[in-house]
């Protein structure tokens, strides 16, 4: 039985994971970043030290498990913000010393990695995985738990860093990957041509910049004093059409590379429905699986974390008595290619 805990960006979240089934996962988003347009470390820091302990205490609650029956803890300590990462890993580290429990340190990718698992543990090895959020694009060869590579990677912005940077250039509201695909399904896909960087490139890289480049000018040659309230729809699905074509046409091609069976998506931005759809429909074209978590596991939580530090745990129960392991906010960045 693990109690989980995570807080490396804006979501605070404590999950109890029991043989894989979760039983509890409660996740606090903390909405307040959106009138500075954009994640306030400091003060993402602050309001997970407000809230840790009664979002622990309700995950206990939730799953009607007394924490004295918990067997060891899991708490992301790797990549996010360092402030928001120390937080969360000293509180476990507290709940450690309390109740005399391990504690195990979970990268936060690869919490995303492995949540397919959560909702379909049919997923064979080895996959394909697309983890793709606000601080990270990255296509993964998973061949198990303990065996995995980087095949691809952004090479600047993160896709959903372009989604939010093009939303703001659009006057949308932080984040705004979720006002864009909402915007995205009332438009013309085809309304506009955008760059769809790398996308015939002979490597599985990913390039978002030129992207964002390429709107703003857009909207400042056509739309100097403003974009029409009627052109947003297909600016939007135009836009969101770019990003999602060159990350699923990508993702297929690595996945024929490997001879993979399956692909997995991950992380905020899996949440997108175009993304979610185009994959869908490319991949039952080419044969191959598709799995995309529920939408509560796309967003930051800890039941993904809980999932794969179980399964660490059990492999090597002995190995996690050490409470000296600190916080790396880069450590995808180190990570070998
Ligand atoms: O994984 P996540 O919750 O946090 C990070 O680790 O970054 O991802 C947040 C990102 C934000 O950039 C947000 O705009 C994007 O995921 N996102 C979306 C959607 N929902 C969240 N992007 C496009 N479409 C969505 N529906
Ligand atoms: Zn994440």
């Amino acid at each position: 039985m693990i109690l989980a805990i995570e807080s490396s960006c804006d979501e605070t979240s404590a999950a109890v994971v029991d043989n894989s089934v979760v039983l509890s996962n409660i996740i606090s988003s903390q909405y307040f970043h959106s009138k500075f347009g954009g994640v306030v470390p400091e003060l993402a820091s602050r309001a997970h030290l407000v809230s840790v302990s009664d979002i622990t205490h309700e995950a206990l609650d939730k799953s009607g498990i007394d924490i004295g029956s918990i067997n060891a803890l899991a708490v992301t300590n790797r990549p996010g913000l360092a402030g928001s990462l120390i937080v969360g890993t000293n509180f476990a580290k507290g709940l450690a010393l309390k109740y005399k429990l391990p504690i195990v340190p979970v990268n936060h990718i690869e919490g995303h990695l492995f949540s397919g698992f959560i909702q379909d543990n049919n997923l064979e090895f080895p996959f394909t995985a697309l983890v793709v959020s606000g601080g990270h694009t990255v296509i993964f060869l998973v061949r198990s738990y303990d065996d995995y590579e980087i095949v691809g990677m952004t090479r600047d912005d993160a896709a959903g860093e372009a989604f939010d940077k093009i939303a703001k250039l659009m006057g949308l509201p932080y984040p705004g990957g979720p006002h864009i695909d909402k915007l995205a399904k009332l438009g013309n896909a085809h309304k506009y041509e955008f760059p769809k960087p790398m996308l015939h490139d002979d490597n599985y890289d990913f390039s978002f910049s030129g992207l964002k480049t390429s709107v703003r000018y857009f909207i400042h040659k056509n739309f100097h004093s403003g974009i029409p309230e009627d052109v947003m729809p297909d600016l939007a699905a135009s836009v969101q059409q770019a990003i999602v074509e060159v990350l699923t046409v990508k993702t297929i091609r690595a996945a024929k590379k490997y001879s993979v069976k399956s692909i997995i998506i991950a992380g905020g931005v899996s949440a997108n429905s175009g993304l979610r759809h185009m994959m869908n429909v490319k991949c039952n074209q080419a044969g191959i699986k598709m799995v995309a978590p529920d939408m509560m596991y796309c967003v930051d939580n800890a039941a993904m974390i809980g999932f794969i530090g179980e399964l660490k745990f059990n492999a090597q129960p002995d190995a996690y008595q050490d409470l000296k392991f600190t916080v790396n906010s880069n450590a995808l960045r180190a990570a070998k290619r």
